[in-house]
């Protein structure tokens, strides 16, 4: 796990193949910049080669957004992405963060349960979150999300509160 890249190249691709995908509504070189200055993303690397990043956000002083996560198509399915999860809630938990997250990946809604997120309904979510949630609804976003997710997929929230019930992670 790294905290920067080694190119700037390496950047342009993540944020090409990650916008292809269906799961991450819009990705742009700017916000992994951003991501960068924040010092909240862990990028990982195959060799030379670059092959993902686990990233987050805070919400306020308790709560953190996780994600996006993104692994490139060769190195899917080995393991790998389950390890972008672990390393990234183990460092949030190390903070006692309250962790949220939002996706319509079931294999990230599988990952995260196991972790011992919960699911939560919109209502049900705590106000700091609705309120971030409604902050970064810009239109552009909105309209490429909607391109991307016309699928029938449900969104869903998964929370895990500090101090954490079960499933930290040791
Ligand atoms: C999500 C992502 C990072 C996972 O990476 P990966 O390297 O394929 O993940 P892993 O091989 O470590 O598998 C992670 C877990 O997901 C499970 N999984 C994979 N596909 C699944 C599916 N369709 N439904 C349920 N679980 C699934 C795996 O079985 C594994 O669980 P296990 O360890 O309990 O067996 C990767 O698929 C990706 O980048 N997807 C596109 C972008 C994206 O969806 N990002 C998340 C947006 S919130």
């Amino acid at each position: 796990m790294e905290r920067r890249l080694r190119t700037d190249n390496d950047r342009v691709l993540l944020a090409r193949e990650a916008n292809a995908t269906p799961y991450i509504a819009m990705l742009t070189v700017a916000n992994l910049l951003r991501l960068e200055r924040a010092n909240s993303i862990f990028y990982y690397y195959d060799d030379a080669v670059i092959a993902g990043f686990g990233a987050w956000q805070a919400v306020n002083a308790q709560w953190v957004e996780i994600g996006p996560f993104f692994n490139r198509d060769a190195y899917r399915g080995q393991g790998l992405g389950r390890r972008f999860f672990r390393d990234v809630i183990r460092h949030l938990e190390g903070e006692e963060k309250s962790l949220y997250a939002v996706t319509k990946n079931d294999a990230v809604k599988h990952m995260l349960e196991g972790y011992g997120f919960e699911p939560s309904s919109v209502r049900e979510l705590p106000f700091p979150l609705i309120r971030h949630l409604a902050a970064r609804l810009d239109l552009r976003r909105v309209y490429y999300g909607l391109r991307k997710m016309s699928s029938d997929q449900p969104t869903i929230h998964l929370l895990k509160p500090f101090p954490y019930a079960k499933g930290r992670i040791e």
